[in-house]
C-alpha cells in the first residue's frame, strides 16, 4: 500500500505535504514524491529511497513554492522503487499530476490502447496509466475526464489527481483503498489515513467507492460515479494527536506494545455491565446465537492468529463447529457457508484487499459478517452486517501487537456473550471467565513489568540463525504469533510447531545451540510440553520456557531461561503469554540494528492481492 496526501489552501503547500506523509510513511516507504502547482504549471519532484530523501532535496518543502498540491510515500508494486517509477505520476502533455494507492489491474489493456494512439509512457507504473488517461479524455471538464477512467479502470484505487488547467482545485476518488477528505477553514485536504491531518482538521468525510471529491480552499464538493453532486456529513475525529506520535519511546512499535493494558481497558470494560457481556453495537438475539451452526474466522497475518487463539476459546465454550482461514485461501476455495453461518472477519486496517475479498465472498454466499476491526469507518467496517471496533487506537508501526492484544479481548467479548445467551454454561463458569477477562488488563500491566528479564536474553540471543517456537493449545496459536514477530522485525528464520509435531520432521532442524521457545502455559498439556522440551534438549538446543508462575519450578528443572506470567482462564493465556514473546522481537530487532517500525518489504496494511 502507499499514503496519499493532498492540500490546497493559502499556506505553503510542500511543507504540509512532507509533514503528512511521514505520518503515513509507515504505509509504504521505497520511494516518495510531490507535485504542486506552482504559478505557470505542475511542478514534481521525487525520489527513491526514504521520505527523508525527498526532504533533503526539497529543504524541508521551501524549495517549491506552491499553495496546491499532492505528495505521495510509495510501497511499489508496478515497477521497481526507482526515480521515474515514483508518485507522482505525469501525463504526456503535463496537464495531469496523479498519486494513487491500490493496483489498476487492468492496466496493460489500457496502456496498450493508448500506446496505440501514439501517447508516450515514461515508467512502468500501473499508476501513469490514470495520468495518461484523464489527460486522453479531458475536454475541458476534469470531473466528466475522472468519471471517464473510473468507468474504465478496474482494481483498487485511491487517486489525488491536480490540473495544470485547474490549479485552485485538488481532485480525489478511491474505491477499495482509503481515502479521507479533511475539511479546514479556508484549506482542504486528502489523505489515506487520519494522522496525515489531524495537526490541520479533525472533520473529516471518508469517501465511498467510486464517490469524487473537488476541493478548493473554501469548498469541498462531492459527487457519485455518475459525476451527480452528492451530501456527505463530516465526522469528527475524537482521538488526540498524540496517540499517533511516539510520545518519548524510541519506536511506535515500544509504545505500542507498552499501550496494551490501556487499549484492553478501553475495549473490554464498556462492554461488561453488572457481569453480563453486551454488545450493543450488534444485534444477535438468543434465538440468532442458537440457529448458527457453523463460525468461520477469516483474516490474514496477526489478525488471522487471533483466530487461532478463537477456535479454542469458541469450540471449548460453544462447542459449535468452527474454521479459521486465511483470507487469500477462504476467497478461491469454494467455502461452504450458508445463511446459518456467521463469518467473523478480523482486520486491524479494516482495508486489507484479501480480507475484504473474503467479506464479499462470504455476504454473496449468504452468510451473516460480523467483523472485528480497529480503523472506525473502514471498509470492512461498512460493509459488514455488524462491527465490533478495537478500542486501540492508532497502531502505526508495521508489527502489530495491540490490535493482536485487542482483537483477542473482542473474540472473548463474543465467545462469552454467545455463552450467555446460549445459557448451557454454569452460572459460576461464566463469572469467572467475565472476572477473568476483566483482570485482563491489569494481568497484562503485571505481564510487561519485567522487560529486563527478556531484554537479558534477547541480548543473549540476538545474533541466532534460526529462531523456533513451540507449543501446543493456545500456546502453539501465540506461537504462530511470535514467530511472524521476530521475523518480520529481526529477520531472524523462525517457525512456530506444535510440541506433538516435532518428532514428524521439524526436530531434524536443530543443532548444537539452536534456540527454542517453548510456551507452556497451558496446565493440562505442562507435562507433554516438558516431554518436548526434554527432546529438544537432546538435540542440543537452548530452551526459553514461558509458563504461568504456579509452574515456575517445574519449568526450571527442565529449561535453561525461564519467564512466568500470571494464571488466567486457559483460553486468554495467548493475551499475557505474547506480551514478554512482542518484546522479545522488540529488542533482538533493536540489538541487530533493524529498522523496527518500517521493516524491509512490508507496508502496514495489504491493500492489494
Ligand atoms: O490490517 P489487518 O489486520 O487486516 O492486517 C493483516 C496483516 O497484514 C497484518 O496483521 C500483518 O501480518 C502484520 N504486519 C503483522 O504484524
Amino acid at each position: 500500500m502507499c499514503g496519499i496526501v493532498g492540500y490546497i489552501g493559502e499556506e505553503q503547500a510542500a511543507p504540509f505535504l512532507l509533514g503528512g506523509l511521514q505520518k503515513l510513511e509507515y504505509r509504504g516507504y521505497d520511494s516518495a514524491g510531490v507535485a504542486v502547482y506552482n504559478g505557470t504549471g505542475l511542478h514534481v519532484v521525487k525520489s527513491k529511497g526514504r521520505l527523508s530523501v525527498l526532504d533533503g532535496i526539497l529543504q524541508g518543502g521551501r524549495a517549491l513554492p506552491g499553495v496546491v498540491g499532492i505528495g505521495h510515500t510509495r510501497w511499489a508494486t508496478h515497477g521497481a522503487p526507482s526515480d521515474v517509477n515514483s508518485h507522482p505520476q505525469v501525463s504526456d502533455g503535463g496537464m495531469f499530476a496523479v498519486v494513487h494507492n491500490g493496483i489498476i489491474e487492468n492496466y496493460l489493456q489500457l496502456k496498450n490502447h493508448l500506446l496505440r494512439r501514439g501517447v508516450e509512457f515514461v515508467s512502468d507504473t500501473d499508476t501513469e496509466v490514470v495520468a495518461q488517461m484523464l489527460e486522453y479524455y479531458y475536454k475541458g471538464d476534469v470531473l466528466e475526464a475522472i468519471g471517464q477512467v473510473t468507468d474504465r479502470v478496474e482494481g483498487s484505487y485511491a487517486l489525488g489527481i491536480i490540473c495544470a488547467d485547474c490549479p485552485e482545485k485538488v481532485f480525489a476518488v478511491r474505491k477499495d483503498s482509503p481515502l479521507i477528505v479533511g475539511l479546514g477553514h479556508g484549506e482542504n485536504f486528502i489523505a489515506s489515513d487520519i494522522p496525515a491531518i489531524l495537526s490541520k482538521t479533525r472533520d473529516i468525510c471518508r469517501l465511498r467507492d467510486r464517490e469524487i471529491a473537488v476541493l478548493e480552499k473554501d469548498t469541498a464538493r462531492f459527487f457519485n460515479a455518475d459525476r451527480e453532486p452528492i451530501e456527505k456529513e463530516p465526522e469528527r475525529v475524537q482521538w488526540d494527536i498524540s496517540a499517533a506520535e511516539k510520545g518519548g519511546f524510541e519506536h511506535f512499535m515500544m509504545k505500542e506494545i507498552c499501550e496494551q493494558p490501556e487499549a484492553l481497558r478501553k475495549t473490554i470494560s464498556p462492554r461488561i455491565r453488572d457481569g453480563r457481556i453486551v454488545l450493543d453495537d450488534v444485534e444477535l438475539t438468543a434465538e440468532q446465537v442458537r440457529r448458527i451452526s457453523k463460525v468461520f474466522i477469516v483474516a490474514c497475518g496477526t489478525s488471522y492468529h487471533v483466530g487461532v487463539v478463537a477456535k479454542y476459546a469458541f469450540e471449548k465454550l460453544l462447542r459449535v463447529p468452527m474454521e479459521v482461514d486465511v483470507a487469500s485461501e477462504f476467497r478461491y476455495r469454494d467455502p461452504i457457508l450458508d445463511e446459518d453461518t456467521l463469518v467473523i472477519i478480523i482486520s486491524q486496517s479494516g482495508e486489507t484487499a484479501d480480507t475484504l475479498a473474503a467479506l464479499r465472498e462470504a455476504k454473496k454466499r449468504g452468510a451473516r459478517v460480523l467483523s472485528i476491526v480497529n480503523v472506525v469507518g473502514s471498509t470492512i467496517a461498512s460493509e459488514s452486517d455488524d462491527v465490533l471496533y478495537t478500542w486501540a487506537g492508532p497502531e502505526i508501526a508495521v508489527a502489530s501487537t495491540k490490535a493482536y492484544s485487542t482483537q483477542l479481548a473482542v473474540i472473548y467479548l463474543v465467545a462469552l456473550y454467545m455463552a450467555q445467551e446460549l445459557g448451557h454454561t454454569p452460572p459460576a463458569e461464566m463469572a469467572a471467565y467475565i472476572e477473568d477477562l476483566q483482570r485482563l488488563p491489569d494481568l497484562a500491566s503485571a505481564s510487561l513489568a519485567d522487560k529486563e528479564t527478556i531484554q537479558y536474553f534477547a541480548s543473549k540471543y540476538f545474533n541466532a540463525k534460526d529462531i523456533y517456537f513451540i507449543g501446543r493449545n493456545v500456546d502453539y496459536a501465540a506461537s504462530l504469533e511470535a514467530s511472524l514477530k521476530l521475523k518480520e522485525i529481526s529477520y531472524i528464520h523462525s517457525e512456530a510447531y506444535t510440541g506433538g509435531e516435532l518428532k514428524h520432521g521439524p526436530i531434524s532442524l536443530l543443532e548444537d545451540g539452536t534456540l527454542v521457545v517453548a510456551a507452556c502455559t497451558y496446565g493440562r498439556l505442562f507435562d507433554k510440553m516438558m516431554s518436548n522440551v526434554r527432546e529438544v534438549k537432546a538435540r542440543g538446543a537452548v530452551v526459553l520456557g514461558i509458563t504461568t508462575r504456579d509452574r515456575e519450578e517445574s519449568l526450571k528443572q527442565e529449561t535453561d531461561y525461564q519467564f512466568c506470567i500470571p494464571k488466567i482462564t486457559d483460553f486468554m493465556l495467548p493475551s499475557l503469554s505474547i506480551i514478554p514473546l512482542q518484546l522479545f522481537a522488540y529488542y533482538v530487532a533493536s540489538m541487530k540494528g533493524c529498522d523496527i517500525d518500517k521493516p524491509r518489504n512490508l507496508a502496514k496494511s495489504v491493500t492489494v492481492e
